[in-house]
Protein backbone atom coordinates (compact mmCIF):
# COMPACT_ATOMS: atom_id res chain seq x y z
CA UNK A 1 0.00 0.00 0.00
CA UNK A 2 1.26 3.43 -0.84
CA UNK A 3 0.06 6.65 0.65
CA UNK A 4 0.96 10.17 0.68
CA UNK A 5 0.85 12.87 3.85
CA UNK A 6 1.01 16.72 3.03
CA UNK A 7 2.50 18.67 6.20
CA UNK A 8 1.74 22.24 6.96
CA UNK A 9 4.84 23.31 5.07
CA UNK A 10 2.60 21.87 1.68
CA UNK A 11 6.01 19.79 1.34
CA UNK A 12 4.77 16.35 -0.25
CA UNK A 13 5.61 13.33 1.17
CA UNK A 14 4.99 9.95 0.23
CA UNK A 15 5.68 6.79 2.81
CA UNK A 16 4.99 3.26 2.55
CA UNK A 17 6.85 0.01 1.41
CA UNK A 18 7.58 0.80 -2.19
CA UNK A 19 9.55 -2.15 -3.09
CA UNK A 20 10.26 -1.12 -6.47
CA UNK A 21 12.34 2.23 -5.46
CA UNK A 22 16.02 1.65 -5.46
CA UNK A 23 18.06 2.36 -2.32
CA UNK A 24 19.03 5.79 -3.35
CA UNK A 25 15.96 6.62 -4.16
CA UNK A 26 15.12 5.66 -0.61
CA UNK A 27 17.78 7.57 0.83
CA UNK A 28 16.15 10.63 -0.83
CA UNK A 29 12.59 10.25 0.50
CA UNK A 30 14.55 9.80 3.89
CA UNK A 31 17.24 12.65 3.87
CA UNK A 32 14.06 15.20 2.32
CA UNK A 33 11.66 13.85 5.26
CA UNK A 34 13.88 14.24 8.19
CA UNK A 35 14.09 18.25 7.70
CA UNK A 36 10.53 18.83 6.44
CA UNK A 37 8.49 18.02 9.23
CA UNK A 38 6.87 20.67 11.19
CA UNK A 39 5.84 18.93 13.93
CA UNK A 40 8.67 18.65 16.30
CA UNK A 41 7.70 15.43 17.95
CA UNK A 42 7.52 13.57 14.61
CA UNK A 43 10.06 10.14 14.28
CA UNK A 44 12.74 10.78 12.30
CA UNK A 45 13.02 14.45 11.82
CA UNK A 46 14.80 17.15 13.41
CA UNK A 47 14.77 20.97 13.12
CA UNK A 48 18.12 22.13 10.89
CA UNK A 49 17.44 25.47 12.34
CA UNK A 50 19.22 24.78 15.25
CA UNK A 51 22.24 24.61 13.42
CA UNK A 52 22.31 27.93 11.63
CA UNK A 53 25.14 29.22 14.00
CA UNK A 54 27.73 26.43 15.18
CA UNK A 55 27.49 25.26 18.68
CA UNK A 56 30.54 24.27 20.04
CA UNK A 57 28.51 23.59 23.83
CA UNK A 58 26.71 20.88 21.92
CA UNK A 59 28.19 16.97 23.10
CA UNK A 60 30.04 14.90 20.26
CA UNK A 61 27.46 11.98 19.08
CA UNK A 62 29.23 8.32 19.20
CA UNK A 63 26.81 6.00 17.82
CA UNK A 64 27.13 1.91 16.84
CA UNK A 65 24.71 -0.79 16.43
CA UNK A 66 25.65 -1.88 20.22
CA UNK A 67 28.05 -1.56 23.31
CA UNK A 68 31.05 -1.87 20.61
CA UNK A 69 31.45 1.67 19.97
CA UNK A 70 32.21 1.89 23.76
CA UNK A 71 35.71 0.95 22.98
CA UNK A 72 36.14 3.80 20.60
CA UNK A 73 34.32 5.96 23.47
CA UNK A 74 36.39 4.79 25.66
CA UNK A 75 40.28 5.80 23.03
CA UNK A 76 38.16 9.11 23.08
CA UNK A 77 38.07 9.49 27.16
CA UNK A 78 41.55 8.03 27.22
CA UNK A 79 43.41 10.13 24.46
CA UNK A 80 46.17 12.45 25.03
CA UNK A 81 47.98 13.30 21.90
CA UNK A 82 47.93 16.87 21.46
CA UNK A 83 48.40 19.87 23.37
CA UNK A 84 44.75 21.45 24.45
CA UNK A 85 45.96 24.81 24.61
CA UNK A 86 48.53 24.98 21.49
CA UNK A 87 46.89 22.17 19.44
CA UNK A 88 50.43 20.72 18.64
CA UNK A 89 50.28 17.39 18.11
CA UNK A 90 51.99 16.59 21.69
CA UNK A 91 50.96 15.01 24.79
CA UNK A 92 50.32 17.30 27.79
CA UNK A 93 49.15 15.24 30.80
CA UNK A 94 45.54 16.31 30.04
CA UNK A 95 43.05 14.15 27.99
CA UNK A 96 42.37 15.35 24.59
CA UNK A 97 38.72 15.54 25.13
CA UNK A 98 38.21 16.01 28.84
CA UNK A 99 36.19 19.62 28.47
CA UNK A 100 33.66 17.87 26.02
CA UNK A 101 30.42 15.76 26.71
CA UNK A 102 29.23 12.48 24.74
CA UNK A 103 25.95 11.33 23.72
CA UNK A 104 26.35 7.50 22.71
CA UNK A 105 24.23 5.49 20.81
CA UNK A 106 23.51 1.93 20.55
CA UNK A 107 21.14 0.36 18.13
CA UNK A 108 21.05 -2.80 19.83
CA UNK A 109 17.52 -3.52 18.69
CA UNK A 110 18.66 -3.44 14.80
CA UNK A 111 21.64 -5.31 15.15
CA UNK A 112 23.97 -7.31 14.27
CA UNK A 113 24.18 -4.66 11.04
CA UNK A 114 26.67 -6.45 9.28
CA UNK A 115 24.25 -9.34 8.48
CA UNK A 116 21.86 -7.13 6.56
CA UNK A 117 23.87 -6.60 3.49
CA UNK A 118 24.12 -10.63 2.70
CA UNK A 119 20.29 -10.54 2.96
CA UNK A 120 19.84 -8.08 0.23
CA UNK A 121 19.04 -5.54 3.01
CA UNK A 122 21.54 -3.09 1.73
CA UNK A 123 19.33 -0.52 1.77
CA UNK A 124 17.41 -0.66 5.29
CA UNK A 125 20.98 -0.90 6.73
CA UNK A 126 21.65 2.28 4.80
CA UNK A 127 18.45 3.97 6.21
CA UNK A 128 19.41 2.56 10.14
CA UNK A 129 22.52 4.27 10.13
CA UNK A 130 21.09 7.80 8.73
CA UNK A 131 18.21 7.42 11.35
CA UNK A 132 21.03 6.85 13.51
CA UNK A 133 22.65 10.30 12.98
CA UNK A 134 19.28 11.95 12.73
CA UNK A 135 18.37 10.81 16.68
CA UNK A 136 22.01 12.33 17.17
CA UNK A 137 20.98 15.39 15.70
CA UNK A 138 17.89 15.68 16.87
CA UNK A 139 16.22 16.72 20.67
CA UNK A 140 13.66 13.78 20.49
CA UNK A 141 14.08 10.85 22.39
CA UNK A 142 11.59 8.53 24.57
CA UNK A 143 11.68 8.07 28.39
CA UNK A 144 10.84 4.29 27.85
CA UNK A 145 10.31 1.61 25.77
CA UNK A 146 6.43 2.25 26.52
CA UNK A 147 6.34 5.96 27.18
CA UNK A 148 3.02 7.66 25.86
CA UNK A 149 4.95 10.24 23.82
CA UNK A 150 8.36 11.14 23.16
CA UNK A 151 10.49 13.69 24.63
CA UNK A 152 12.24 16.88 23.44
CA UNK A 153 14.79 17.05 26.10
CA UNK A 154 18.07 15.67 24.28
CA UNK A 155 20.54 18.33 23.09
CA UNK A 156 21.55 18.07 19.63
CA UNK A 157 25.30 17.32 18.93
CA UNK A 158 28.07 19.38 17.05
CA UNK A 159 29.68 16.13 15.60
CA UNK A 160 29.40 12.73 14.92
CA UNK A 161 31.44 9.39 15.12
CA UNK A 162 30.58 6.79 13.42
CA UNK A 163 32.18 4.13 15.91
CA UNK A 164 30.96 1.18 13.88
CA UNK A 165 32.90 -0.44 10.89
CA UNK A 166 29.37 -1.13 9.27
CA UNK A 167 27.76 1.33 9.35
CA UNK A 168 30.65 3.58 8.22
CA UNK A 169 31.39 0.82 5.05
CA UNK A 170 27.80 1.66 4.25
CA UNK A 171 26.33 4.82 5.74
CA UNK A 172 29.13 7.31 5.81
CA UNK A 173 28.53 8.83 2.75
CA UNK A 174 24.98 9.27 3.34
CA UNK A 175 25.24 11.01 6.46
CA UNK A 176 27.66 13.54 5.13
CA UNK A 177 25.63 13.85 1.64
CA UNK A 178 22.17 14.25 3.92
CA UNK A 179 24.15 16.94 6.21
CA UNK A 180 24.65 18.57 2.96
CA UNK A 181 21.46 18.82 1.63
CA UNK A 182 19.99 20.08 5.30
CA UNK A 183 23.09 22.40 5.19
CA UNK A 184 24.09 21.27 8.98
CA UNK A 185 27.78 21.80 8.95
CA UNK A 186 28.25 19.08 11.31
CA UNK A 187 31.63 17.01 10.98
CA UNK A 188 31.18 13.08 10.59
CA UNK A 189 33.94 11.11 11.37
CA UNK A 190 34.05 6.96 10.41
CA UNK A 191 36.22 4.00 11.82
CA UNK A 192 37.44 2.43 8.48
CA UNK A 193 40.29 5.30 7.12
CA UNK A 194 41.20 5.47 10.76
CA UNK A 195 41.84 1.33 10.91
CA UNK A 196 43.36 1.69 7.23
CA UNK A 197 46.20 4.44 8.28
CA UNK A 198 46.76 2.13 11.29
CA UNK A 199 47.59 -0.76 9.34
CA UNK A 200 50.19 2.06 7.72
CA UNK A 201 51.52 3.06 10.33
CA UNK A 202 52.68 -0.30 11.49
CA UNK A 203 54.77 -0.84 8.02
CA UNK A 204 58.06 0.92 9.20
CA UNK A 205 59.87 0.43 5.98
CA UNK A 206 58.86 1.08 2.24
CA UNK A 207 59.42 -1.89 1.35
CA UNK A 208 58.20 -3.54 4.51
CA UNK A 209 56.91 -7.21 3.76
CA UNK A 210 53.20 -7.47 5.52
CA UNK A 211 50.11 -9.92 5.77
CA UNK A 212 46.93 -8.34 6.83
CA UNK A 213 44.48 -9.87 8.13
CA UNK A 214 41.03 -8.40 8.81
CA UNK A 215 38.32 -9.29 11.12
CA UNK A 216 35.10 -8.06 10.96
CA UNK A 217 31.46 -8.34 9.80
CA UNK A 218 30.38 -10.07 6.73
CA UNK A 219 28.83 -6.62 5.59
CA UNK A 220 32.17 -4.68 6.41
CA UNK A 221 34.21 -7.44 4.39
CA UNK A 222 31.67 -7.99 1.55
CA UNK A 223 32.21 -3.71 0.73
CA UNK A 224 35.50 -4.41 0.56
CA UNK A 225 35.98 -1.14 2.55
CA UNK A 226 38.78 -2.08 4.13
CA UNK A 227 41.37 -3.98 1.55
CA UNK A 228 40.53 -0.63 -0.42
CA UNK A 229 41.63 2.02 2.10
CA UNK A 230 44.32 0.14 2.97
CA UNK A 231 45.50 -0.04 -0.53
CA UNK A 232 44.80 3.82 -0.46
CA UNK A 233 46.58 4.70 2.57
CA UNK A 234 49.84 2.80 2.40
CA UNK A 235 50.28 3.37 -0.93
CA UNK A 236 49.81 7.69 -0.01
CA UNK A 237 52.35 7.13 2.20
CA UNK A 238 54.57 5.82 -0.20
CA UNK A 239 54.42 1.85 1.22
CA UNK A 240 54.33 -1.14 -0.87
CA UNK A 241 50.53 -2.40 -0.30
CA UNK A 242 50.23 -5.51 2.13
CA UNK A 243 48.43 -8.91 1.37
CA UNK A 244 45.19 -8.45 2.90
CA UNK A 245 42.94 -11.48 3.68
CA UNK A 246 39.53 -10.92 5.26
CA UNK A 247 37.59 -12.80 7.50
CA UNK A 248 33.58 -11.78 8.18
CA UNK A 249 31.95 -12.69 11.43
CA UNK A 250 28.45 -14.14 11.46
CA UNK A 251 28.02 -14.50 14.98
CA UNK A 252 30.58 -12.42 17.24
CA UNK A 253 29.30 -9.34 17.59
CA UNK A 254 25.96 -10.53 18.85
CA UNK A 255 27.30 -12.96 20.82
CA UNK A 256 29.83 -10.42 22.28
CA UNK A 257 26.70 -8.24 22.87
CA UNK A 258 24.42 -10.36 24.40
CA UNK A 259 27.22 -12.21 26.25
CA UNK A 260 26.66 -15.31 25.29
CA UNK A 261 28.34 -18.39 26.12
CA UNK A 262 29.72 -19.05 22.82
CA UNK A 263 32.13 -16.45 21.89
CA UNK A 264 35.11 -18.11 22.24
CA UNK A 265 33.89 -20.90 19.67
CA UNK A 266 32.71 -17.87 17.53
CA UNK A 267 36.29 -16.67 17.84
CA UNK A 268 37.76 -20.26 17.37
CA UNK A 269 35.82 -21.01 13.98
CA UNK A 270 36.53 -16.98 12.64
CA UNK A 271 40.31 -17.22 13.10
CA UNK A 272 40.76 -20.76 11.59
CA UNK A 273 38.46 -19.63 8.57
CA UNK A 274 41.45 -16.49 8.24
CA UNK A 275 43.99 -18.75 8.65
CA UNK A 276 42.54 -21.27 6.04
CA UNK A 277 41.77 -18.31 3.64
CA UNK A 278 45.18 -17.05 4.16
CA UNK A 279 46.48 -20.65 3.13
CA UNK A 280 44.54 -21.20 0.58
CA UNK A 281 45.78 -17.78 -0.83
CA UNK A 282 49.12 -19.31 -1.62
CA UNK A 283 50.80 -16.66 0.28
CA UNK A 284 54.08 -16.90 1.14
CA UNK A 285 54.68 -14.32 3.94
CA UNK A 286 52.50 -15.05 7.57
CA UNK A 287 49.91 -13.10 9.03
CA UNK A 288 51.36 -10.53 11.31
CA UNK A 289 48.60 -7.77 11.36
CA UNK A 290 45.34 -8.07 12.79
CA UNK A 291 42.82 -4.96 12.34
CA UNK A 292 39.65 -5.47 14.65
CA UNK A 293 37.58 -4.27 12.11
CA UNK A 294 34.84 -4.64 14.25
CA UNK A 295 34.57 -2.03 17.06
CA UNK A 296 33.22 -4.99 19.34
CA UNK A 297 36.24 -7.00 18.84
CA UNK A 298 38.46 -5.22 20.83
CA UNK A 299 36.69 -6.31 23.89
CA UNK A 300 37.90 -9.76 22.99
CA UNK A 301 41.45 -8.91 21.96
CA UNK A 302 43.22 -11.02 24.47
CA UNK A 303 41.17 -13.93 23.25
CA UNK A 304 41.37 -13.47 19.58
CA UNK A 305 45.49 -12.84 20.67
CA UNK A 306 45.25 -16.84 22.22
CA UNK A 307 43.42 -18.36 19.41
CA UNK A 308 45.87 -17.18 16.89
CA UNK A 309 48.57 -18.47 19.63
CA UNK A 310 46.77 -22.23 19.74
CA UNK A 311 46.18 -22.23 16.13
CA UNK A 312 50.21 -21.57 15.76
CA UNK A 313 51.17 -24.45 17.93
CA UNK A 314 48.60 -26.64 17.46
CA UNK A 315 50.50 -29.97 16.23
CA UNK A 316 48.87 -32.93 13.65
CA UNK A 317 50.93 -35.80 12.93
CA UNK A 318 53.84 -34.68 14.45
CA UNK A 319 54.12 -31.40 12.46
CA UNK A 320 52.60 -27.78 12.77
CA UNK A 321 50.69 -27.23 10.04
CA UNK A 322 50.18 -23.57 10.82
CA UNK A 323 53.11 -22.17 11.96
CA UNK A 324 54.94 -20.66 8.81
CA UNK A 325 51.16 -19.15 8.44
CA UNK A 326 51.06 -17.20 11.92
CA UNK A 327 53.53 -15.00 12.72
CA UNK A 328 54.96 -15.29 16.36
CA UNK A 329 54.46 -11.91 16.80
CA UNK A 330 51.07 -10.61 16.07
CA UNK A 331 50.27 -6.30 16.00
CA UNK A 332 46.65 -6.02 16.28
CA UNK A 333 45.33 -2.37 14.82
CA UNK A 334 42.33 -0.86 16.79
CA UNK A 335 41.06 2.01 15.29
CA UNK A 336 39.80 3.87 18.39
CA UNK A 337 42.65 6.02 19.11
CA UNK A 338 43.66 7.30 15.55
CA UNK A 339 39.65 8.06 15.28
CA UNK A 340 39.96 10.04 18.28
CA UNK A 341 43.14 11.67 16.94
CA UNK A 342 41.05 12.77 13.86
CA UNK A 343 37.91 14.06 16.03
CA UNK A 344 40.11 16.14 17.46
CA UNK A 345 42.10 17.62 14.22
CA UNK A 346 37.90 18.14 12.83
CA UNK A 347 37.12 19.66 15.70
CA UNK A 348 39.88 22.40 15.83
CA UNK A 349 39.20 22.83 11.87
CA UNK A 350 35.57 23.96 12.55
CA UNK A 351 36.32 25.80 15.71
CA UNK A 352 34.62 23.28 17.59
CA UNK A 353 35.76 22.74 20.74
CA UNK A 354 34.41 23.15 23.94
CA UNK A 355 35.33 27.11 25.78
CA UNK A 356 36.39 26.77 28.93
CA UNK A 357 33.50 28.43 30.63
CA UNK A 358 34.09 27.51 33.96
CA UNK A 359 30.50 29.18 35.29
CA UNK A 360 28.66 26.30 33.53
CA UNK A 361 27.58 23.01 35.14
CA UNK A 362 28.95 20.55 33.15
CA UNK A 363 26.39 18.68 32.09
CA UNK A 364 26.86 14.46 32.23
CA UNK A 365 27.24 12.35 29.47
CA UNK A 366 24.46 10.62 28.22
CA UNK A 367 23.76 7.19 26.93
CA UNK A 368 21.19 6.05 24.76
CA UNK A 369 19.72 2.24 23.17
CA UNK A 370 17.28 1.05 21.35
CA UNK A 371 14.44 -1.16 22.06
CA UNK A 372 11.16 -2.69 20.36
CA UNK A 373 8.60 -0.20 20.68
CA UNK A 374 6.80 -1.86 24.18
CA UNK A 375 3.76 -0.03 22.91
CA UNK A 376 3.27 -2.22 20.17
CA UNK A 377 1.89 -5.72 21.33
CA UNK A 378 2.27 -6.72 17.04
CA UNK A 379 5.84 -7.05 17.49
CA UNK A 380 7.38 -10.10 16.30
CA UNK A 381 9.45 -11.19 19.45
CA UNK A 382 11.67 -13.73 21.06
CA UNK A 383 11.11 -14.94 24.14
CA UNK A 384 14.16 -12.56 25.70
CA UNK A 385 11.80 -9.42 24.12
CA UNK A 386 14.28 -9.02 21.27
CA UNK A 387 12.81 -8.85 18.26
CA UNK A 388 13.06 -12.00 15.98
CA UNK A 389 15.39 -12.82 12.89
CA UNK A 390 13.20 -13.02 10.83
CA UNK A 391 11.55 -9.74 11.30
CA UNK A 392 14.31 -7.71 11.70
CA UNK A 393 16.07 -9.00 8.65
CA UNK A 394 12.59 -8.62 6.26
CA UNK A 395 11.94 -4.81 6.82
CA UNK A 396 11.82 -2.76 4.01
CA UNK A 397 13.13 0.79 3.95
CA UNK A 398 10.84 3.92 3.19
CA UNK A 399 8.63 3.09 6.10
CA UNK A 400 9.14 6.71 7.30
CA UNK A 401 6.00 6.66 9.22
CA UNK A 402 6.98 3.30 11.38
CA UNK A 403 8.90 3.56 14.74
CA UNK A 404 9.60 0.21 15.50
CA UNK A 405 12.31 0.41 17.73
CA UNK A 406 12.71 3.41 20.07
CA UNK A 407 15.28 5.48 21.61
CA UNK A 408 15.63 5.16 25.56
CA UNK A 409 18.34 6.15 27.92
CA UNK A 410 20.83 3.18 28.56
CA UNK A 411 20.56 2.04 31.86
CA UNK A 412 21.92 -0.40 33.76
CA UNK A 413 19.15 -3.30 33.43
CA UNK A 414 19.23 -2.96 29.94
CA UNK A 415 22.60 -4.26 29.13
CA UNK A 416 23.06 -8.03 30.15
CA UNK A 417 25.15 -8.58 33.62
CA UNK A 418 28.10 -10.04 31.95
CA UNK A 419 28.45 -6.89 28.89
CA UNK A 420 28.47 -4.81 32.16
CA UNK A 421 30.98 -6.69 33.56
CA UNK A 422 33.24 -6.71 30.71
CA UNK A 423 32.74 -2.65 29.97
CA UNK A 424 33.56 -2.24 33.78
CA UNK A 425 36.98 -4.35 33.22
CA UNK A 426 38.21 -3.28 29.64
CA UNK A 427 36.31 0.18 29.43
CA UNK A 428 37.42 2.15 32.70
CA UNK A 429 36.68 5.58 31.53
CA UNK A 430 33.13 4.81 29.89
CA UNK A 431 32.48 2.92 33.06
CA UNK A 432 32.86 5.71 35.07
CA UNK A 433 30.35 7.40 33.11
CA UNK A 434 28.42 4.44 32.57
CA UNK A 435 27.73 4.25 36.57
CA UNK A 436 26.45 8.02 37.32
CA UNK A 437 23.21 6.96 34.54
CA UNK A 438 19.96 7.10 36.78
CA UNK A 439 18.72 3.72 36.90
N1 LIG B 1 30.33 -2.94 15.87
C1 LIG B 1 29.94 -3.08 14.49
C2 LIG B 1 31.12 -2.84 13.55
O1 LIG B 1 32.11 -2.24 13.94
C3 LIG B 1 29.29 -4.34 14.06
C4 LIG B 1 28.33 -5.10 14.86
C5 LIG B 1 27.09 -5.50 14.06
O2 LIG B 1 27.16 -6.35 13.17
O3 LIG B 1 26.07 -4.91 14.38
O4 LIG B 1 31.05 -3.20 12.41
Amino acid sequence: MRFALWTIGFVFLEVGPIQADSPDQAMTRLVSYASGSSDPSAAHTFDTSLFRVANSDFPIGVFDSGIGGLTVLEAILSVDSFNNETLEPKADGKPDFEKERFIYLGDQANMPYGNYPARGKEGFLRELVVKDAIFLLGKRFWESDKARAPSLAKSPVKAIVIACNTATAYGLEDIRAALKTWQVSVPVIGVVEAGARGVSETIATKDGRRSVGVLATVGTCSSMAYPKAIAASTGLAGKRVPEVVQQGSVHLANAIESSSSNIHECIRGDIRQLVETHKQSGSQSALDTIVLGCTHFPLVQDEIRNELNDLRTFEENGSRPYENLIASQIEFVNPAVLTAKELFRELARHRLRKADRMEKLPQADQFYISVPDGSNTELPLNPDGTLTTEYKYTRLPGLLHIEDTRFVPMTKQLLPAASLNLIQQRLPEVWKRLAQQPD
